[in-house]
């Protein structure tokens, strides 16, 4: 068992990463039903596979778990859907001093930490991520949000978790596709500062998709600890310091909105292939060696992540792509800031970056 501490003065809180964590969970989370009771949100998904042994756990316990199940996908961070779940909630009476649990990937707990800080003016909320990429990244931090017809993300706030609950073992059911989309997140860290970690995926990258337990565990808590370092020194994105955790998402975000943020290409796809772009127009701006990049590219290639336009499926011009950059939240002042590398490990933000050249870069390269 390990536990990590995202250090955020009174809003801190701990990370516990621990092989069959689900089993245990009314030990763990007991101590959040102040009524007896937690609100689960889940969708039909995890549902089926996790819902029940989540419910064994706390058989006994005297706790009632009073679940709402979403559809599954990008579909459940909504308007339509925050208003159904924040009713749902009133009318089942929840008070600020029950605790929201979000028991899914990425959208679950985007939405529920959302609905947390909004009904009745906050209450506490709890992440139990299922897949790796929530594992990884998106449980950890406090960013919360749901989409608008604008773009991705675009309606949210922070508010921080109060416990997030990592269980390893839950990742037997996650599909290969899945596993390996969160699998770019857990690269992310080791390209942004940590050569010996990208060192370690270029040795364990197979193992780990192959579902090996202990490269999996090691992966989460190296990743885990990287992402609550950075959280407590920038929570909210002002020094620059969390924009890090960007890399690759500028050019993701525009391969993903080129392809309808559909499954088509994943969000962690997206991102595999936009950190091997940020690397090659890095190559381009002079920052670091070709050679970088193609080690960039090479380790996307072995796990069979996309490393270019053509392996993320993505036909657009560059001026299409550049233009749906133009959405981006960074944008400011009419420029928008990148997230670049002066070889592996060493990511930094750039904030001169012309657009145009960008959109050259992209037709050019292969
Ligand atoms: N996923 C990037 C962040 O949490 O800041």
């Amino acid at each position: 068992m390990t536990q990590i501490t995202v250090e955020l003065g009174e809003h801190s809180y701990p990370i516990l990463v621990q092989p069959g964590a689900l089993e245990l969970a009314a030990t763990h989370l007991q101590r959040f039903a102040s009524n007896r009771r937690l609100f689960i949100l889940t969708d039909v998904n995890v549902e089926s596979h996790l819902l029940p042994k989540l419910r064994k756990a706390f058989a006994g316990s005297g706790i009632d778990l009073i679940v709402k199940s979403l559809p599954a996908g990008e579909v459940s961070k909504s308007w339509r859907q925050l208003e159904m779940v924040t009713d749902w909630l009133l009318a089942q009476g929840v008070e600020r001093s029950d605790t929201l649990m979000a028991l899914g990937g990425g959208v679950i707990g985007d939405l529920t930490g959302f609905a947390a800080a909004i009904v009745k003016r906050g209450c506490g909320f709890v992440q139990i991520p299922t897949s790796l990429l929530a594992q990884v990244d998106s449980s950890v931090g406090g960013k919360t949000a749901i989409n608008s017809s604008v773009g991705k993300n675009l309606i949210g706030t922070f508010n921080q978790p109060r416990f997030v609950l990592i269980d390893p073992l839950v990742l037997s059911s996650l599909p290969d596709k899945e596993l390996r989309a969160g699998y770019a997140e857990v690269i992310k860290y080791g390209l942004i500062n940590d050569e010996n970690f990208f060192a370690w995926c270029e040795e364990n990258g197979s193992k780990l998709l192959d579902h090996d337990p202990d490269a999996l565990s090691e992966a989460i808590i190296h990743s885990v600890r990287a992402k609550a370092l950075i959280v407590g020194e920038d929570e909210k994105e002002l020094s620059g310091r969390r924009a890090l955790l960007n890399l690759g998402h500028t050019f993701g975000h525009a391969l993903e909105a080129e392809t309808g943020f559909s499954d088509r290409l994943v969000h962690g796809e997206a991102v595999a292939a936009g950190m091997a772009l940020a690397f090659g127009y890095s190559a381009r701006r002079g920052h670091c060696d070709a050679a970088e990049a193609e080690r960039v590219k090479a380790h996307l290639k072995s796990v069979n992540l996309p490393y270019n336009l053509a392996t993320a499926s993505v036909r657009a011009s560059g001026q299409q792509l550049v233009g749906h950059m133009m959405h981006d939240k960074k944008m400011s002042g009419g420029s928008l800031p990148f997230l670049l590398a002066k070889g592996i490990g060493q990511s930094f933000l750039a904030q001169d970056v012309d657009l145009n050249d960008v959109a050259t870069f992209l037709d050019q390269s292969d």
